[in-house]
C-alpha cells in the first residue's frame, strides 16, 4: 500500500516541514491542482509545485481538477510531476488522447472519477492507464466525510482489471484515514492519499504507518 499525503491540507507558512514528513515517512506527494472552473475552488499551480520539488525525495502525483487537462500536461512534467492524472469529466471524451499525452512526457498517467461516474467509464482506457483515481467525495475541497459507496466502486474496477489482465492501480482520495485504510486495502486499493489526517493529526508519521499496515485480506 502506498501513501500519498494531500498538501492542500498542509501548512503553508510551514511547507518546508510538512514536505519532510512525506519525504521520511511517505510514498508520493499528492499535489491537487483546481481551477475555479472545473471544481469551485482554486488550490495551486506551478510556482508552489517548483519549489516542492526542489526539496522533494519522493514522487509528485498531480491530480489535476481544471478544463483543458491536455494544454497544462507538459508543464507540470516539467516542473517534476512523475505522475499526471485528470477528470474522465474534464476531457470531453478525449481521455485517450490525454493520456497518450501524458505518457508522451515520460510520467505516469491517471484517469480520475468523481463518485457520481459510472466506473464502467474507465473500462475503455484500462489497458493504456497506469492508475485509475477514485473519487471518494466529490472533487474541490479536502476535509469532506468519505463516501461509502467507494468499497462496491474499487471492487468493480479491481474485477474488470483482473478479467482484462490491466495492470492499473487503483488510487483513492477524499476522506481516507486509518479508520477505513484497512477496508480499502481489502476492496483492492493500491494507493491511499490523505490530506486532514495526516497534517491535521498530533502524530502524522504514525498516521500514515498505521494506513500502509493496512493489508489486502
Ligand atoms: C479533494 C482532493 C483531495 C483532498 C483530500 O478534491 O482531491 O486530494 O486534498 O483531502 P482529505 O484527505 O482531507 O479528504
Ligand atoms: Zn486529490
Amino acid at each position: 500500500m502506498l501513501i500519498a499525503p494531500s498538501i492542500l491540507a498542509a501548512d503553508f507558512l510551514h511547507l518546508e516541514r510538512d514536505v519532510e514528513i512525506v519525504n521520511r515517512h511517505a510514498d508520493l506527494f499528492h499535489l491537487d491542482v483546481m481551477d475555479g472552473s472545473f471544481v469551485p475552488n482554486i488550490s495551486f499551480g506551478f510556482p508552489v509545485i517548483e519549489a516542492i520539488a526542489r526539496v522533494a525525495e519522493k514522487p509528485m502525483d498531480v491530480h489535476l481538477m481544471i478544463v483543458h487537462p491536455e494544454k497544462y500536461v507538459e508543464r507540470f512534467a516539467k516542473v517534476g510531476a512523475s505522475m499526471i492524472s485528470f477528470h474522465y469529466e474534464a476531457a470531453l471524451g478525449d481521455s485517450g488522447r490525454v493520456l497518450d499525452l501524458i505518457h508522451g512526457c515520460g510520467a505516469k498517467a491517471g484517469i480520475v472519477l468523481n463518485p457520481d461516474c459510472p466506473v464502467e467509464k474507465v473500462f475503455p482506457y484500462l489497458k493504456e492507464a497506469d492508475y485509475v483515481l477514485l473519487m471518494s467525495v466529490f472533487a474541490g475541497f479536502g476535509g469532506q466525510k468519505f463516501i461509502e459507496d467507494t468499497y462496491g466502486r474499487i471492487r468493480t474496477v479491481k474485477a474488470e482489471c483482473l478479467r482484462t489482465g490491466s495492470p492499473a492501480q487503483i488510487e483513492i482520495d477524499g476522506g481516507v484515514s486509518p479508520h477505513n485504510a484497512a477496508q480499502l486495502a481489502e476492496a483492492g486499493a493500491d494507493i491511499l492519499v490523505a490530506g486532514s489526517a495526516v497534517f491535521r493529526a498530533a502524530d502524522p508519521a504514525g498516521v500514515i504507518a498505521a494506513m500502509r499496515g493496512s493489508q489486502r485480506m
